[in-house]
């Protein structure tokens, strides 16, 4: 009798796997009452696109609540249970009022915030409008997007701000990609910068740029908003560092696509924000905006981003490509992208089947902030992300940032090279210390003083 094992070790040894399949339950399950769907309803969750509500509500489902976002007559959003508090018709036949929504079955009149204003079957001295609510929820509208608080009510945070918008020209366009499977899974596609060389580059033609095709070195830090992965690639005489945010708990900022030639220093102007939102255990959906800021091209360069500016494109970063399952099938297999990564990993990953190798420590080290603010929030804590001072702006630190550093003498000397490169810019980002150059500088008398500080002048 063969014996079945956890950990297969021999060839040809499919038939011994030990049926002990599971995934990461507290990472992976955000229904009510579940530990991370307590943790993620404790921050703003951007729920619904603002252009596409109608004069019909319209039904949706965030965390595994089922819900009927609307606009009233007054312009007011409202987001509210779906099952009608009376007896449980669904308000995604409702009719929308001036004043909120009446369901469609007894024609009792909700207020965008659950208030009952009107039940006109029951007699006209009826108490019962005053004894209910309908389930709602706050929203707030962001350049387009409606976010949602779906946390304890007095919990709720100030509406988070982040650095990475905060001039007109960066905001790009919005988009909105499905996937039938775990927002995890969708999520920590961010923080894996090795599948840019073999996904992207290597092994299916160059999706980006060809420098993507060298194999970086990889480190990840914690930052004040989540984590950082920090790459750099070695393409002829110059360093090419790229970065990307995690923010706590599913928030992304990613660096524009750009090439390695001609030289820039926190150049942050072509990227993106976006959120992988739980549309329940199985489903989720990636929401953001792609930005770019046209009118900065900067001199003596021709990369990527340059060349989208000079075309007035809006879009920046890896865009769609990869990020839908709406090419054929062939055409996927033949040339796949994340979209077909992450969803190809099953509805949920089977965790217990992963093995985790030196290039997956961004996963481990976002694995490991999850559950501190999972815990934390389970223990009456404040969670990381969560801590800031009233309006105080969100800080990002995504960038590329590429120098002229001729070739060390040797490969161990060069690649000790990209970790000290990567790691005297990362200070001094972290550190604020462009702070005020928000798209992107290519100062010299700064890239000189980074040099020096590698001693490669
Ligand atoms: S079920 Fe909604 S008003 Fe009766
Ligand atoms: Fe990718």
């Amino acid at each position: 009798m063969s014996r079945r094992v956890k950990v297969l070790k021999t060839p040809y040894s499919a038939y011994q796997r030990a049926h002990t399949d599971a995934f990461d339950e507290e990472l992976c399950r955000v229904g009510r009452g579940t530990p991370c769907g307590e943790y993620l309803r404790r921050f703003w969750q951007p729920v619904f696109v603002e252009s596409e509500l109608n004069d019909t509500p319209t039904a949706i489902r965030i965390l595994g609540e089922d819900l009927v976002i609307f606009r009233d007559g007054r312009g007011d959003i409202g987001l509210l249970e779906r099952r009608c508090v009376h007896r449980g018709t669904s308000l995604e036949f409702g009719k929308i009022v001036e004043r909120g929504i009446r369901c469609c079955y007894h024609g009792w009149q909700f207020d965008v915030d659950g208030t009952i204003l009107d039940t006109p079957g029951e007699p006209p001295d009826s108490p019962i409008r005053q004894k209910i609510c309908q389930g709602a929820y706050p929203v707030q509208s962001w350049r387009g997007v409606v976010f949602a608080y779906m946390g304890p009510p007095d919990k709720r945070p100030e509406f988070p701000v982040f650095d990475a918008f905060e001039h007109e020209a960066a905001i790009g366009r919005l988009r909105v990609n499905h996937s039938a499977c775990n927002w995890l899974q969708v999520n920590e596609n961010e923080t894996d910068p090795i599948h840019l060389t073999f996904l992207h580059t290597r092994l299916f033609g160059v999706q980006f740029e060809p420098v993507y095709g060298e194999i970086p070195t990889m480190e990840w830090i914690e930052t004040p908003v989540g984590t950082l992965y920090i790459t750099v690639r070695r393409w002829k005489d110059h360093l090419y560092l790229r970065t990307n945010d995690m923010l706590m708990p599913n928030a992304v900022r990613v660096a524009g696509i750009d090439d390695a030639e001609g030289e820039t220093l926190f150049d942050r102007r072509g990227s993106s924000l976006s959120w992988v939102v739980p549309v329940d255990d199985t489903n989720c959906f990636s929401i953001g905006w792609s930005d770019i800021d046209k009118t900065l091209i900067l001199p003596d360069r021709s990369g990527y981003v340059d060349r989208r500016a000079e075309k007035h494109e809006h879009v920046v970063g890896a865009g769609d490509v990869g990020q839908t399952g709406e090419p054929s099938y062939e055409d996927r297999q033949r040339a796949p992208g994340d979209w077909d990564a992450w969803s190809s990993q099953g509805q949920i990953t089977l965790h217990s089947r992963e093995h985790l190798g030196t290039t997956d420590r961004g996963v481990t080290l976002y694995r490991k902030l999850l559950r501190r603010g999972i815990r934390a929030v389970a223990r009456g804590k404040t969670p990381k992300g969560l801590k800031f001072n009233g309006s105080e702006q969100r800080p990002t630190y995504c960038h590329n940032t590429v120098a002229r550093i001729p070739k060390a003498g040797s490969k161990t000397k060069d690649e000790a090279l990209k970790l000290a490169f990567g790691r005297e810019v990362t200070r001094r980002i972290i550190g604020n210390e462009y702070s005020k150059d928000t798209l992107g500088c290519a100062d010299p008398k700064r890239l000189a003083e980074v040099r020096r500080a590698l001693g490669v002048e």
